[in-house]
């Protein structure tokens, strides 16, 4: 056995003896020399096996070994510029052993083409794959690095529970649950207790899985998704647009730097991502509306015509947000939604009650709404008489209230959806591949 070395850092190692403990990605038969590509979780290697240079029954071994099989190999890393398929490119090991764990038989996912659904029921296998793999990698670093911007820039991060007797969204995407007897739901945002915490802390985030049982077969919704919340005290809303622009931005230009070769596997064209910087346009919902109307009064084609049809007072659908995403080469901000279409807690426009202090972050390239936001309402009055038509009693929220009651002050927050973001930035038509177990409204297995 050499040094047993992980393949992501084997650019490290060229001239030496290692060992690497994987599976079989491929193999090339080419009768005397057998190609193995050996993948162990941080990149893929070339393993060249020699008949020659190997105790005859290891290479045996070798020269049948299958996709997904287990196994322990050992050899000298040499720099060869023409291996492109190794991740990193560039590397390959001249083997003089290699052990098979276990041999596999019929591994159910081929090089061959394979239906989503059937990838899909296979998902704890399909995670092996180099495109799941590039996803899973990026998905992880706008994790680290979103809580490493607001760890950085004094936000703290407070956790809220999963399990709580009070709706926080649209009362309509609740799961309800039986709590020893009592009806309880599953959290569909860390907000209301956020605002308790930012009392606390001035500025906090919370970053957990949230659920909304919404009847949606769309690209965008899943059942379950992670949403990072971050609230801060005597902020307003165009303060935190200010915030969020640099935040976004961060996350962006740190997948950028970080995973060139992922994005590569993906195909993604990163010219649309690398002017991802501040500053991003704001457009009030007015504007929106005056915008799409325009352009739907513009268009030729029938059917997109009735798709981008809206009046004032209806939420954007996905063809809207769609639709003024491509207006715009990054990122935009849209505030002042009409008070109907949003949440109970967000603050009035002043003189105009019509519209509140929300906005909404609507990314490019037709990917639509990644956060969502607003200034909340500090009026002790207000807020009564808005958790009073919610349809759950007073009593569950009386802890909510007394934050309006013990210095209340003006605050705001949002909440950013990660796997749009995944999908966004990977550039995946589809978001049920951004988590590692997708819940849709057909799925929850595995
Ligand atoms: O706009 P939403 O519903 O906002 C809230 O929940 C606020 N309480 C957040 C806050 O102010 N602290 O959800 C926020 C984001 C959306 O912009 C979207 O990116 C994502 O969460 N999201 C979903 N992602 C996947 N599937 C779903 N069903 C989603 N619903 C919302
Ligand atoms: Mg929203």
């Amino acid at each position: 056995m050499g040094q047993i070395i992980n393949v992501g850092s084997i650019a490290d190692y060229v001239g030496q003896e290692v060992t690497v403990r994987g599976w079989v990605y491929d193999r090339t038969d080419k009768g005397k020399l057998q190609f193995i590509m050996v993948r162990d979780g941080t990149g893929i290697v070339q393993c060249v096996a020699f008949r020659g240079n190997l105790p005859e029954a290891e290479f045996e071994a070798a020269s049948k070994v299958t996709q997904e099989s287990s196994v322990i190999v050992t050899g000298t890393v040499k720099a060869n510029e023409r291996v492109k398929k190794g991740i990193p490119s560039g590397y390959e090991i001249d083997l003089k052993s290699f052990q098979v764990l276990q041999m596999v038989e019929d591994y159910p996912i081929t090089p061959k083409e394979h239906g989503v659904e059937f990838l899909m029921d296979n998902r704890h296998l399909w995670l092996r794959s180099n495109r799941q793999w590039a996803i899973l990698r990026i998905r992880a670093t706008i994790i680290r690095e979103m809580r490493n911007w607001l760890d950085d820039h004094g936000y703290l991060l407070v956790d809220t529970p999963i399990i709580t007797p009070s709706a926080g969204e649209d009362t309509t995407s609740l799961f309800e649950i039986d709590y020893h007897g009592e009806p309880a739901f599953l959290a569909q945002t860390g907000q209301l207790y956020n605002e308790a915490n930012m009392m606390a802390f001035g500025k906090v985030y919370c970053f957990g899985p949230t659920f909304r049982a919404e009847k949606s077969k769309t690209r965008r919704h899943l059942m379950e998704f992670w949403m990072l919340e971050p609230e801060m005290a005597f902020t307003s809303l165009e303060e935190m647009m200010d915030m969020e622009q640099e935040f976004v931005s961060h996350v962006i230009q740190s997948v950028l730097e970080k995973h060139r070769k992922e994005l590569e596997i993906l195909e993604r064209d990163t010219g649309k991502l690398e002017n991802i910087l501040p500053l991003f346009p704001r457009i009030s919902y007015d504007e929106a509306v005056e915008r799409l109307q325009k352009l739907a009064a513009e268009t030729q084609d029938p059917e997109q015509k009735e798709l981008l049809k809206i009046e004032w007072g209806s939420d954007f659908g996905s063809p809207h947000e769609t639709a003024l995403t491509q207006m715009f080469d990054r990122p935009v901000f849209v505030y002042h939604y009409p008070t109907q279409v949003k949440a109970f807690y967000m603050q009035p426009v002043e003189g105009r009650p019509e519209v509140c202090r929300s906005v909404d972050l609507l990314a490019p390239e037709g990917y639509g709404e990644i956060t969502g936001g607003s200034e909340r309402i500090h009026d002790p009055v207000l807020i009564e008489e808005r958790v009073s038509k919610i349809g759950i009693p007073r009593e569950n929220y009386a802890w909510y209230l007394d934050l309006r009651k013990y210095g209340s002050v003006p605050h705001a927050g949002f909440g950013l959806g990660l796997e749009r973001t995944v999908a966004w930035i990977c550039g995946l038509p589809h978001i049920r591949e951004t988590i590692p177990y997708a819940r849709l409204m057909n799925r929850k297995y595995p």
